[in-house]
């Protein structure tokens, strides 16, 4: 099969594009994508197009050129870049080859030198190296008790994530994400199993149902039926899929140690275990890290977020620390009325109320993961409410959870 070669060219002259424009006509395969006469035009373009290479026609001073020369090889290492000139000093092709590029066209264009540039770029292309693909960040937001409030949670940190975010509704008998986000969607990850070995971006974009511009959803099967068809390796491909194109992948599982949630915890590179201060929920969370110990996860892939948090009724977080042997990493307030508003606008409360206490806080968790914002310094979500507490060691011993000591503790709160 012949090899596909794309080009952008720059040249100052329409003379000059003209006669490397009639010279790539007569080589099989090759497409012009772009040109133009305007570095600064040109480059954006090079960006948008990665074509297999640029031929950049030097004009009577040729700094300039060597310039936009250096700036495609340092900020496009896939692109090749061809030099051609009338002036074809050493002076000037050792200039061109230091400044990165990859080949040396004399002009006026020569049939026999122009077909062994040609080959030699081919040559490259064939061999460069594969530009590194994303590998997004996968979260989980887990509870193993219903109602503890995950797809809120998981609604609202995608959203304040503020880069390329797709939730995952993997509650595949009856997800109901879409109702969060005020959407319906066509199609759901149902179609995108389907289709797996044959995906590609543009295919992805249309399973996927658009929220905002770095929010979108994979909703799960609209007929339960066809939810039965998927398997667990199939969870662990659409993730790879998911995460190669979006920064982060924000997973809603069900309540449930089933062969599908363990899949996506597995590949999960953080868990946000979500629970409320109730004894049911305080227990099935410490069940829930017990398994997670014999899964073989790292402790630190673990975050315990408190929802429905309310210092009047609630149990002292330190103690529940206790209990569980980990730290409580983020909280949030009990608010009935704004979550259910959120929930009935369709509209995560991030967007919907900023400024409501409880958003900041979902905003707060979110931080923790977003990397824009581990690069710079993060202020603690809970010190206004817990002050020095976090910053001591983490509690090392794991005691149960009784009802005794919780009623204990009930009533030294109380
Ligand atoms: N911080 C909060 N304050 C008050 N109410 C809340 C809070 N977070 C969630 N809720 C309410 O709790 C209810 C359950 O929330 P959600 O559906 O997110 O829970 P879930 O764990 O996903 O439940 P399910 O078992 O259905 O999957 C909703 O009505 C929501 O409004
Ligand atoms: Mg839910």
């Amino acid at each position: 099969m012949t090899q596909q070669l794309s080009f952008v060219i720059l040249s100052t002259g329409l003379e000059t594009f003209r006669e490397l424009r009639g010279a790539l006509s007569t080589q099989e395969g090759a497409r012009v994508l772009a040109g133009g006469d305007d570095a600064e035009q040109v480059f954006p373009e090079i960006e948008r197009l990665r074509p297999s290479a640029v031929i950049v026609a030097f004009g009577s001073t040729p700094e300039n050129e060597l310039r936009f020369v250096e700036r495609v090889a340092r900020e496009c290492p896939q692109t090749a870049v061809i030099c051609a000139s009338r002036d074809s000093s050493s002076d000037l092709i050792l200039r061109s080859l230091r400044a990165g590029a990859r080949e040396f066209l004399r002009l006026p264009v020569n049939a026999e030198e122009f077909k062994t540039v040609y080959r030699r770029t081919a040559e490259f292309c064939a061999v460069r190296p594969e530009a590194p693909k994303k590998r997004g960040r996968v979260l989980a937001v887990f509870s193993s008790k219903g109602g503890t409030g995950t797809t809120f949670i998981a609604t609202n940190v995608a959203a304040a994530l503020g880069a390329p975010t797709v939730l995952v509704d993997l509650n595949l008998q009856a997800g109901d994400l879409g109702l969060f986000l005020g959407l319906e969607p066509k199609f759901s990850i149902a179609e995108l199993v389907e289709n797996r070995d044959r995906v590609d971006d543009s295919l992805l974009r249309s399973y996927l149902a658009p929220h905002s511009a770095n929010l979108s959803l994979l909703a799960a099967p609209r007929e339960a039926d066809s939810a039965d068809d998927i398997e667990p390796e199939h969870v662990f491909q659409v993730l790879e899929i998911l995460r190669e194109r979006h920064e982060y992948v924000v997973i809603d599982p069900q309540h449930t140690f089933d062969a599908i949630t363990l899949a996506a915890l597995d590949q999960s590179d953080e868990i946000l275990l979500v629970l409320t201060l109730d004894i049911p929920a305080i227990r099935s969370t410490q069940r829930a890290l017990q398994i997670f110990d014999r899964l073989g996860y790292p402790r630190h892939k673990i975050h315990i977020v408190v929802n429905r948090f309310s210092k009047q009724i609630d149990l002292d977080l330190r103690q529940v620390e206790r209990y569980l042997g980990e730290r409580v990493m983020g909280y949030v307030q009990s608010d009935y009325k704004t979550a259910v508003n959120s929930i009935n606008l369709g509209q995560p409360l991030v967007a919907s109320d900023p400024a409501s206490r409880i958003a900041t806080e979902l905003r707060q968790i979110a931080a923790r993961f977003s990397r824009a914002a581990q690069e710079a310094p993060v202020t603690d979500a809970r010190r206004g409410l817990l002050g020095s507490f976090f910053r001591r060691d983490k509690p090392a011993a794991k005691e149960t959870v009784t009802k005794e000591a919780v009623s204990d503790q009930l009533s030294a709160v109380g």
